[in-house]
């Protein structure tokens, strides 16, 4: 990930801005931080480990993902990030978009569980690294911040 915009999503979680505003902006700053990334979001996991769509930049995706379903499930499950270099063999990835490649998904905490997850599409084949994964556990701390500002 370009380091530049981690530093902006940092920053604009610092400033005295209303959570939905900060949250908006760091969802679209992560989108557009690279070519090759198709879609970026969050989904919010309800009592029964349902994910449920929230803000994301990118084409309209599934609204709801089913409890231990596709990445999302995976990630929710092992409670740790997901990296999928490539998503065709990924046993049970939910193919919202056909363009999608590659996807990494991050788990965010409120009051220290899991209660939604960070989910960044490539079109590209192995586009996430475990470098950009690293950064983006970090983006993840500085989004719990803002992204409980809206509730299922
Ligand atoms: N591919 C995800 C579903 C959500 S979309 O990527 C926006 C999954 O397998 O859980």
């Amino acid at each position: 990930m370009n380091p530049i915009i981690i530093r902006q999503i940092e920053q604009m979680a610092d400033e005295a801005m209303p959570a939905i505003s900060v949250l908006s902006n760091s969802i679209a700053a992560l989108y557009w931080s690279e070519e090759h990334i198709s879609w970026a979001g969050i989904y919010y996991i309800d009592e029964n480990l349902d994910a449920w769509l929230g803000l994301f930049q990118g084409k309209p995706a599934c609204m709801k993902i089913p409890a231990k379903k596709g990445v999302i499930g995976a990630c929710v499950q092992a409670n740790r990030p997901i990296l999928v270099k490539d998503v065709h063999s990924f046993e049970g990835h939910v193919a919202c978009d056909a363009t999608s490649k590659s996807e990494i998904v991050l788990p965010l905490y409120k009051d220290g569980k899991l209660k939604a997850v960070l989910d960044l599409d490539s079109d590209k084949e192995a586009f996430f690294t475990e470098e950009d994964q690293n950064s983006l556990t970090s983006v993840c701390r500085v989004l719990e911040k803002s992204a409980f500002c809206v509730t299922l």
